[in-house]
């Protein structure tokens, strides 16, 4: 049995990129096999950018609303908001005496970060020792993430190697990488990747005419309904076939090349086939936000299992380096 690991931070309202490149592809693996898994809200690693305490509650139950309604189980799996185990912060202090600081200066999200933000706080110089918290207290072997975390799980792996080394016994397990090569890219509305960061997400949460709205503004080129298009070079196109059956697929691009098929009508298919394939989470996402207890349950349920391990682990590593 393997334990699966990975967060997501509460930095707004999950997004249609954020669903099918991290949300659904995390629920399959951990229910795939006889994997273990923690699932987590890094609610800590967004106080580097978010810093009112209103939003990123919200934040929080948000994602944690979405995480439950694509069907997360929470009695075979444990998910839980990383706030709610403070003990990740003195873990992060033992952690962050082994990290050579050239290593943190050379990251290149800190360096991105700190290239686009105004607020460059130390906070995001030693986010990725935070994070390397969050793996190596719970114990993961396998850590599901996006390319661009690929530099952090690397210096988790050199940290939990540094303490291995100088205690001379192997007191923290070294995480692996499962990389999301074939996860969907999804594309924004303007075809750029689609990030909360670019202001080109969809959210496939909101109410039916707002959802609408949103995807009639999806950029296309200003061919008109008669001429035949490409559908390969279109934003509309390339969100829709990451939803749709093969069939539905063959006869969008069948519609696109046919010509007398306009970017509307191709707008309202995808906007009536999310409404379709996504209705019994987009109901579900709703409920839980109107019951906020409800989630609030679920995360403290979490957060009791999560703490068991974290605190053996701590323990294990408080013992080792003399402070017990
Ligand atoms: P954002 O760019 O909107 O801030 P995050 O960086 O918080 O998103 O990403 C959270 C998770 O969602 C990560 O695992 C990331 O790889 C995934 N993800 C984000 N945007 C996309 C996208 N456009 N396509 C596929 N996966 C994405
Ligand atoms: N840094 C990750 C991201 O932005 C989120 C995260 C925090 C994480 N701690 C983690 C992911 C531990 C995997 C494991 O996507």
């Amino acid at each position: 049995m393997s334990r699966i690991l990975t967060g997501i931070q509460s930095t707004g309202i999950p997004h249609l990129g954020n669903i099918l490149g991290a949300i659904q592809p995390a629920i399959e693996m951990a229910d795939s096999g006889d994997n273990d898994a923690f699932l987590f809200i890094a609610d800590f690693h967004s106080l580097t950018t978010i810093k009112d305490a209103e939003i990123r509650s919200e934040n929080v139950r948000a994602v944690a609303a979405a995480w439950l309604a694509f069907g997360l189980d929470t009695e075979k799996h444990t998910f839980y908001r990383q706030s709610d185990i403070p003990e990740v912060a003195e873990f992060t202090w033992y952690l962050s005496c082994f990290t050579p600081f050239p290593m943190l200066a050379n990251a290149h999200s800190f360096k991105d970060k700190s290239d686009r933000l105004s607020d460059v706080n130390a906070g995001l110089f030693t986010y990725p020792v935070l994070m390397a918290s969050d793996i190596m207290m719970y114990d993961a072997d396998f850590v599901p993430v996006g390319k661009d975390q690929m530099q952090h799980l690397e210096m988790t792996r050199d940290i939990g190697g540094s303490i291995n080394h100088t205690i001379g016994k192997d007191v923290l397990i070294i995480p692996e990488a499962k990389i999301k090569e074939n996860t969907k890219l999804v594309p924004g509305i303007d075809g750029q990747k689609m990030s909360k960061s670019y202001g080109n997400d969809i959210n496939i949460f909101e109410p039916d005419k707002k959802l609408r709205k949103r995807i009639m503004k999806i950029i296309t080129d200003s061919k008109g309904v008669e001429e035949s298009k490409d559908p390969d070079s279109c934003n509309v196109y390339n969100i829709y076939k990451l939803l749709a059956t093969s069939e539905q697929d063959a006869k969008m691009r069948k519609n696109y090349t046919d010509g007398g098929y306009g970017y509307g009508h191709a707008k309202q298919e995808l906007f009536e086939l999310i409404i379709d394939k996504f209705a019994k989470e987009r109901s579900a996402y709703n409920k839980l936000i109107d019951n906020p207890e409800k989630i609030e349950k679920e995360l403290e349920k979490g957060a009791e299992k999560a703490r068991l391990v974290a605190q053996k682990v701590l323990s294990r590593v408080r013992r080792e380096l003399g402070y017990n």
